[in-house]
């Protein structure tokens, strides 16, 4: 099969995803980056059909489009928030700080990309600490589960959810490091692959954030007055 002939070098210029593929399979592309795929293989006991499983893993995109998320309920909006924002630390991350690391220069990434990993980190615990957390609250008391909606309401008392979706809007973490990226577009091949995955990290924080905004937000003010009504009617009424 034609990919085992390529080196990798000319396989992950190819497709960048393939040296995260190689890196779950144990192969850092860049200490092996004149070699074929087979020898390595063949070196590291990997079989053809692990290195093809694991290129067609990584190359799929497992996520839902605008619409088909638009019409799930909002607990289920929330639940594959939670989980893209597991999937950027534990996984997207690290692979990208590793590789950053493993670079002999791109100081000033060096220095950027932690204080960037940091900040977005908190983002996303105080998006689930807070925002999710009443989110859940507003859902329980939808489907009647609290004895006491205006007690459970009350621990939340300091949330302004439309506060919270116009600061939500603003946000833009990445912007340093997206200018400093476009600077290694000519270098080697360690820093182009560390390019292309942030190109490719910005997309999906874009594409996460509009999820938020665009659906979230929106969902949840919603929900957030139909409980209200339905609560002062009941209040007037005893
Ligand atoms: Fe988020
Ligand atoms: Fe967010």
């Amino acid at each position: 099969m034609r990919v085992f002939n390529l080196t990798i070098g000319s396989l992950v210029d190819e497709n960048y995803i393939y040296a995260r593929a190689l890196s779950y399979l144990g192969v850092d592309f860049y200490d092996h980056h004149d070699r074929k795929l087979l020898e390595i293989c063949e070196e590291m006991n990997i079989t053809k059909d692990q290195v093809l499983k694991a290129f067609y893993l990584f190359d799929q995109s497992h996520r839902f489009s605008f619409k088909e998320l638009n019409k799930l309920p909002l607990q289920i909006v929330i639940e594959y928030l939670k989980h893209a924002h597991q999937q950027f630390i534990k996984d997207k991350l690290p692979y990208i700080a590793r590789l950053i690391a493993r670079h002999q220069d791109l100081d000033d990434l060096k220095l950027i990309f932690p204080e960037f990993v940091d900040e977005f980190v908190n983002h996303i615990y105080e998006e689930e600490d807070t925002l999710f957390h009443y989110l859940d609250t507003l859902i329980k008391i939808d489907k009647g589960q609290h004895a006491n909606p205006l007690a459970a309401l009350w621990k939340h008392r300091s949330m302004r959810l439309k506060d919270v979706f116009e600061d939500h809007q603003e946000v833009d973490e990445l912007a340093g490091i997206r200018n400093l990226a476009e600077e290694y577009q000519d270098q080697d091949i360690l820093a182009r692959v560390i390019l292309q995955e942030i190109k490719a990290f910005d997309r999906e924080m874009w594409y996460h954030a509009e999820i938020e905004n665009k659906i979230l937000f929106p969902k949840a003010i919603e929900l957030e007055g139909q409980i209200w009504k339905r609560l002062t009617k009941l209040t007037r009424l005893n």
